[in-house]
């Protein structure tokens, strides 16, 4: 065998080993495919789980801190777990034309997704409020980019309505197959950790992830692939956090553009899976989710968008309630280069500008 062979983990559902083909491939017993079903992937999924030793030592009492880095698929947010599913029973159906409302990463990757498989995207976003990065990939991917002088909540009810009127497939976190792929991160997390965490940090926005993830868990469970269930600890940012304030929040406001969401359409899916869990919902602040950020970009090497950074940041403000040895997974949602602007304002860098082209200068500014 060769040694990339050897390397290369056994795909869960199969036990063959090979080069990872993606998750529908990887998880089919689990999803609703068929040999019909053409499948549109760009090998998205088996994403890294990483242990985070400095959040860890900020907990102390045994806890072990690992985050699922999603940020590291095609696109750079787990929705591409969503959009193989989606584009590819979209496809099946003989859809033409996909649509979504967007803060960003679904529409870079409904984009990606739907250029693979051969269809048209339409995508709506809030002017103003899209991260530089996923907009560079909706225009790159050649998405046709509608901005709206609105914001995620009023993008989300034209699509759904769109879809309902004229023949295009609706692929936000309302289409079913959307959270059947992204339930695979927790059959992924188990399959790596040889059983569900005890929590299960989460940033929340319209709420499908958090859902899709309780779906998963419960799955693999029932098939005793684990022997418990997490904590369900869902996280939003404080201006922007109507699952933890329980109203619809009129004018969302945040650093973390991506969870800009003030009604989220999987509203009692999460709450659901809050509830069954024995979880929690809270509110971290944009300082809370920039000191998180930085952290885990600093201390530890990853680089994820600020959204993603509030599973960090709610996990360190509930760190006296965590029990002893404790094992806690954090979801990394997306990938820090999506948005570099938040990076260039939001770091303690030591930056020198416009230093001469002279070696001895050089060397002076670092203190030789
Ligand atoms: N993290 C990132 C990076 C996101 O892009 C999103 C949602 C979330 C977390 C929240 O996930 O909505 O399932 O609760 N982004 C959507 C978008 C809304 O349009 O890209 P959720």
């Amino acid at each position: 065998m060769s040694l990339i062979n050897k390397l290369i983990r056994p795909f869960a559902a199969t036990g063959s080993q090979c080069i990872w083909p993606g998750l529908i491939e990887a998880y089919r017993p689990f999803l609703p495919v068929s040999e019909k079903t053409p499948v549109i992937t760009l090998q998205e999924g088996a994403t890294p789980l990483i242990p985070v030793q400095s959040i860890a030592n900020r907990i102390g009492r045994g806890v072990k801190v690992f985050v699922k880095y999603d940020g590291l698929n095609p696109t750079g947010s787990f929705k591409d777990r969503g959009m193989t599913m989606a584009l590819s029973k979209a496809k099946e159906e003989n859809s033409e034309a996909v649509i979504c409302a967007s803060t960003g990463n679904t529409s870079a990757s409904a984009a990606a997704y739907a250029k693979r498989g051969g269809m048209k995207a339409f995508v709506l976003i809030p002017d103003g409020y899209v991260a530089q990065g996923k907009l560079a990939q909706a225009l790159v991917y050649g998405a046709e980019v509608i901005s709206i002088k609105g914001n995620f909540d009023a993008a989300l009810e034209i699509v759904q309505k769109m879809s309902d009127q004229y023949p295009i497939t609706l692929v936000n976190s309302v289409n079913p197959y959307r959270l059947q792929g992204q339930k695979t991160a927790a059959f992924e997390i188990i399959d790596s950790l040889g059983d569900a965490p005890d929590w299960l940090c989460i940033p929340m926005g319209n709420a499908g992830n958090i859902s899709a993830y309780w779906m998963g868990f419960k799955e693999y469970f029932k098939h005793k692939k684990a022997k418990k269930l997490p904590k369900m600890m869902g996280f939003q940012a404080s201006g922007s956090a109507p699952l933890v304030q329980n109203k619809i929040i009129k004018e969302p406001e945040t650093i973390a553009t991506a969870i800009r969401i003030g009604n989220p359409v999987n509203r009692e899916k999460a709450i659901n899976a809050k509830i069954e869990s024995k979880g929690e919902f809270l509110a971290v602040t944009d300082e809370e989710i920039v000191e998180a950020y930085k952290m885990l970009a600093s201390k530890e090497g990853i680089f994820c968008e600020p959204a993603s950074a509030a599973s960090v940041a709610g996990l360190l403000k509930r760190k006296d309630n965590i029990p002893l040895n404790s094992t806690i997974v954090c979801v990394l949602t997306g990938n820090g280069l999506k948005d570099p602007d938040c990076a260039i304002s939001n770091n303690d860098a030591v930056f020198h500008i416009k230093v001469e082209n002279n070696l001895d200068v050089v060397a002076k500014t670092m203190g030789f």
